[in-house]
C-alpha cells in the first residue's frame, strides 16, 4: 500500500496533518505560481523538441498548463497542504485536468532544479521594478538639489556643527549612494539570470535534455555549468538581501535626519500632511511616521539577510530541505522594499525646506572656524599654528558670547597684522560654501556639476529602459 502523495510509492504510513503542515511550503511559495508554470511550460516544450515526449503528450500538457495559467490569473486555483508545495500542487491540478499523461511532465526534472528555477525567476522578475523605483527617488533628489544649491545649512560630524554646506550637496550625497544601490541590483541581475533547470535532483539526467533550449525559453542569460551548484546555492538571493539591506540602511539614514529635522528644535524641514500622522491624545502633534517606519523596516530586511545566511551556513551539498527557508524572507523583502521606496519618494518630493531656518543655524555656531584658519594659512601662517590661534579665539568667543565675525579688526590685527577687513567676507557661511569647489566639494559650482553629471546618468538609464 502506498500513500496518496505524489512521491508516496515507498511509503506505508501517512504523516499526521500537523506534520504535513510543518513541512509544507504552499502557504508562501504559491507566490511563485506564475514562475512555476512558466518553468514547466519551458520544460515540456523542451521535452517535445528533443522528442523525449511525443507531440501528442506534450501538446496535452502544454494546453493543460496554459489553462492552469489562465485559472491562476483569474484567481480560480485552489491549493492544498496535502500537495505540500507549489510544484506538486500545480502537477496535481494538471493531473485532475488532463489525467495521467500529466505524470510525464516531470521527466528529466526534479523539484530541486524546479524550485531553484522558480526562485531565480522570482528574483530576476522583480529586480527591474526595484531599480526603477530607486531611479525615481534619484530623480526627485536631483530636482530637490537643484532648488537648493545655494541653501546653506550646517554640515555635521559627530552630530556637531562642523562646516556650513549646501543642502543641495547633502541631497546629492544620497543620490550617489542610491546610484551604487542601482549598480548593485544590476549586478545582482547577472547572478539571478542563470538557469538551474536541467540540473535535476543534483547530478543531471540520462535523458537527452536541452538546457540551452529551456534557458532561452525562460529568458535566462546563462546556464549553471555544475548541477550540484545549480540546486544547492542561493547566493543570488543572498546578494539580493544584502543589496536590499544596504539600500534600506541608506534610506534609514535619510529618514533619521528627516525625523530630527522636522522636530521643533531643528525645524529645517516640514513634511506634507499626506506623509505624517497625528496623535490620538496630543492635538498639536504631526509625526513623521512614514520616515520612522521606513527606518524601522530596515531592521526586518537586515534580519532576512542574516536569516538566510544562517540557514545556509555549513549546509552540505546539494539540496536540503533547509533551503525551503530561503523564500519567505526574500518575498517579505520585496514586499517591504517596493512600498517603502514609493512612500519615500512621495515623502521627499513633497517636503518643504525652511531655508532661512537652515541658514540661521549656521550663524552663531563657529562653523566658520576652519575658514578663519584657512584664511590665516593663506596669509602665510603655518596651518597648525593658525589652527591653534583660531582655537583660542573660539574659546574666548564662547566665554564672551562673541562669534568670530563679531571680533573687531583691531583685535584680529593684534593676532596678526596680516589680517585685513576681507576676513569678514571669508567668515560668511555662503562664502565659505561657495568657495569649496575642490572636486566633490560643497561649493555651488561643484554641486551644480554633480547635478549636471547626475542628469546625464539618469537620461542614460532612461534611454536604456526605453
Ligand atoms: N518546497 C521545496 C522547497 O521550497 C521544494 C523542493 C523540494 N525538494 C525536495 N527534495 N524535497 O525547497
Amino acid at each position: 500500500m502506498s500513500t496518496h502523495k505524489l512521491w508516496g510509492g515507498r511509503f506505508q504510513a501517512q504523516a499526521e496533518t500537523w506534520v504535513d503542515e510543518f513541512g509544507a511550503s504552499i502557504s508562501f511559495d504559491q507566490l511563485m505560481a506564475d514562475e512555476d508554470i512558466e518553468g514547466s511550460l519551458a520544460h515540456v516544450k523542451m521535452l517535445k523538441e528533443t522528442k523525449i515526449l511525443n507531440g501528442s503528450d506534450s501538446d496535452q500538457i502544454i494546453a493543460g498548463l496554459e489553462n492552469i495559467q489562465r485559472e491562476l490569473h483569474a484567481g480560480k486555483l485552489h491549493f492544498t497542504v496535502e500537495n505540500e508545495d507549489i510544484h506538486m500542487n500545480i502537477e496535481s491540478i494538471l493531473t485532475d485536468e488532463i489525467g495521467p499523461v500529466a505524470g510525464k511532465l516531470h521527466t528529466g526534472r526534479s523539484r530541486n532544479d524546479q524550485v531553484a528555477t522558480d526562485f531565480h525567476l522570482y528574483v530576476k522578475n522583480r529586480l527591474p521594478k526595484i531599480i526603477d523605483e530607486i531611479q525615481t527617488i534619484q530623480k526627485t533628489l536631483v530636482n530637490l538639489a537643484e532648488d537648493n544649491v545655494e541653501t546653506i545649512m550646517p554640515g555635521y560630524t559627530h552630530l556637531q556643527h562642523a562646516q556650513p554646506i549646501s543642502y543641495g550637496h547633502y541631497l546629492m550625497a544620497y543620490y550617489s549612494m542610491l546610484k551604487r544601490d542601482v549598480e548593485r541590483f544590476q549586478f545582482n541581475m547577472k547572478h539571478a539570470d542563470i538557469s538551474p533547470l536541467g540540473a535535476a535532483a543534483l547530478a543531471g539526467t540520462t535523458f537527452p535534455i536541452d538546457r540551452e533550449f529551456t534557458a532561452k525559453e525562460l529568458g535566462f542569460n546563462d546556464i549553471y555549468q555544475n548541477s550540484l551548484d545549480a540546486v544547492s546555492d542561493r547566493d543570488f538571493a543572498l546578494e539580493f538581501l544584502s543589496n536590499a539591506s544596504i539600500l534600506m540602511m541608506h534610506l534609514s539614514r535619510l529618514c533619521e535626519e528627516i525625523s530630527m529635522w522636522v522636530s521643533y528644535e531643528f525645524n529645517y524641514l516640514e513634511l506634507s500632511d499626506k506623509y505624517t500622522t497625528g496623535s490620538s491624545i496630543m492635538p498639536q502633534k504631526k509625526n513623521p511616521d512614514m520616515a520612522e517606519l521606513i527606518r524601522g523596516k530596515s531592521g526586518r530586511v537586515f534580519g532576512h539577510l542574516i536569516g538566510l545566511l544562517s540557514t545556509m551556513k555549513s549546509l552540505p551539498l546539494a539540496y536540503n530541505k533547509d533551503l525551503q527557508e530561503d523564500k519567505e524572507g526574500t518575498f517579505d523583502t520585496v514586499k517591504t522594499l517596493l512600498p517603502a521606496l514609493k512612500v519615500f519618494n512621495g515623502m521627499i518630493s513633497t517636503i518643504k525646506v525652511n531655508k532661512d531656518k537652515m541658514r540661521h543655524a549656521t550663524e552663531n555656531d563657529f562653523s566658520n572656524a576652519t575658514e578663519l584658519a584657512d584664511y590665516l594659512a593663506t596669509k602665510g601662517i603655518p596651518f597648525r599654528e593658525a589652527h591653534g590661534i583660531v582655537g583660542q579665539l573660539v574659546l574666548k568667543g564662547l566665554q564672551n558670547h562673541q562669534n568670530l565675525q563679531d571680533i573687531s579688526l583691531d583685535e584680529y590685527q593684534k593676532i596678526s597684522p596680516l589680517i585685513d577687513k576681507d576676513v569678514y567676507e571669508v567668515l560668511k557661511p555662503e562664502v565659505a560654501v561657495e568657495r569649496r569647489n575642490s572636486l566633490g566639494g560643497t561649493g555651488f559650482a561643484s554641486v551644480k556639476k554633480q547635478i549636471q553629471i547626475a542628469k546625464e546618468e539618469l537620461s542614460e538609464t532612461s534611454k536604456i529602459d526605453n
